[in-house]
């Protein structure tokens, strides 16, 4: 064990013992090099102010070397803020702007002890470094039967940990807070798990109201209190699409300091609340009432971040922190929230009018960007592809008999005419 890593795990130990008991064998093997190049070069950035010849790019006329072909498409930034290396853990203005957005759209987080927000390589780098950290051959990974299909890679193929499963729905459509209690009781001789929860919940669009994120927390409370150690991540990608009366905070706030057993992990990012996909911006934020602890968390991400992407793409950072601070900001994404918002209201009209008949239920929605048909008579594979290839509409289809909608993406004006495909789409499969 390299000394520093030892140094890290004694601080976590001291700090909580069941939070370093969570560390998966990388977890615990991982530091972040204090005195390598980018410690050298950070210290020299304070020190040398004659020649500093430790940084690894290239430089002129005291900015970032550049070709033009690159900077006159980007002229209204300065080199300084694209060309660099980024920080491994991100812009140190970005992490405060969001720490700050944080709270001021999760008003629970207000006086909670949660550490500075680390910035990945979206939300995906996120999760990858949660299943890093904390996943090891054989640990149970808890997220219900409706999801997001990468978890299986993320966690299952490149950890190794084993997918518990439950129903994301009761009997009565609402979050089935008992099924995620069984799957983590049963966990009790391992001792642990990880919690992944997504609201708005992808694929459905859906986020429980405000009892049922009690039961929730119950539900991991209740798992801690029996001894059970609990990584729970809220994997807040679509946060703050919520177009009707439920929750509107991540539950990340309400589990900061409710169990020393509980490890609360958010994830979360520009990619779909900035709708900005491809720049690639997210962030990490633990959550522990022991600084200590917080600290070696951060070294230990940092460690994995240098080790994998060594640091972030820097223009995205800048582009990002820029929106963020500019006076138009809220009132743009006022303007975005309500188009998608009238797109998904337009969608529940149309389900709800009865010109579908009963070919289809669907599934709760209220949030995000999708909804999920469950389909009465025809196979979703197949009535994908009859869609697909006889009226050039595509979707997704999950498991038998559910077809994933992205709302999202379809014109208001043009969602009757979707529709209306879809339908015919199955009248045609169950007349062939
Ligand atoms: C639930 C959920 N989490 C995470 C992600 C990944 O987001 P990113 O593109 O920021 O990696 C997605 C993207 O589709 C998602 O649906």
């Amino acid at each position: 064990m390299n000394p520093l890593a030892g140094q890290l795990n004694e601080q976590m130990q001291a700090g909580n013992p069941h939070i370093y008991n969570m560390l998966s064998t990388l977890g615990k093997e991982i530091y972040f090099p204090k005195e390598g190049i980018l410690s050298q070069s950070a210290e020299a950035a304070n020190h040398a102010h004659k020649y500093n010849a430790t940084i690894g790019i290239a430089t002129e006329g005291g900015t970032p070397m550049h070709l033009d072909v690159i900077q006159d498409k980007l002229s209204s930034f300065q080199p300084k803020d694209l060309y660099p290396y980024a920080p491994p853990a991100g812009k140190p203005e970005l992490r405060s702007v969001w720490r700050s957005k944080m709270i001021q759209d999760n008003p629970s987080l207000e006086g909670k002890a949660f550490g500075n927000p680390i910035v990945t390589n979206a939300l995906t780098h996120g999760l990858s470094i949660v299943a890093d950290l904390f996943v090891d051959e054989g640990d149970a990974v808890i997220y219900p039967d409706k999801n997001w299909e990468n978890y299986d890679l993320t966690f299952g193929i490149r950890r190794h940990g084993v997918h518990i499963s439950y129903p994301l729905f009761t009997e009565h459509m609402k979050f089935n807070a008992d099924g995620l209690r069984q799957a983590l009781l049963q966990q009790q001789d391992k001792g642990k798990a990880i919690v992944l929860l997504n609201f708005p919940n992808n694929p459905t669009g859906y986020t429980p109201g405000a009892e049922e994120g009690k039961a929730i927390l119950a539900a991991i409370q209740d798992a801690a209190e029996a001894g059970i150690n609990v990584v729970v991540v809220t994997d807040d990608a679509y946060f703050g699409l919520f177009f009707e009366d439920s929750l509107k905070e991540s539950l990340f706030g309400h589990l900061c300091g409710l169990h020393p057993r509980i490890l609360p992990i958010k994830v979360d990012g520009a990619t779909k609340e900035e709708f900005v996909w491809g720049f690639r911006v997210g962030f990490i934020t633990f959550a522990s009432d022991d600084p200590g602890v917080l600290s070696a968390l951060e070294q230990k991400t940092l460690g994995i971040i240098r080790a994998t992407i060594s640091s972030g793409a820097h223009p995205s950072q800048t582009f990002v922190l820029e929106a963020l601070k500019s006076a138009d900001y809220q009132a743009q994404k006022e303007v975005k929230f309500e188009i998608l918002k009238g797109r998904a209201n337009k969608v529940k009209s149309l389900l709800d009018s009865g010109k579908y008949g009963d070919v289809w239920q669907y599934y709760p929605f209220n949030s995000g960007y999708f909804m999920c048909l469950k389909l009465r008579t025809v196979s979703a594979e197949a009535l994908r592809s009859h869609l697909l290839h006889n009226y050039g509409v595509g979707t997704i289809a999950l498991g038998e008999h559910d077809l994933r909608i992205a709302f999202s993406c379809i014109e208001e004006s043009y969602l009757e005419e979707m529709f209306d495909l879809i339908y015919q789409g199955i009248l045609d499969l169950q007349q062939s």
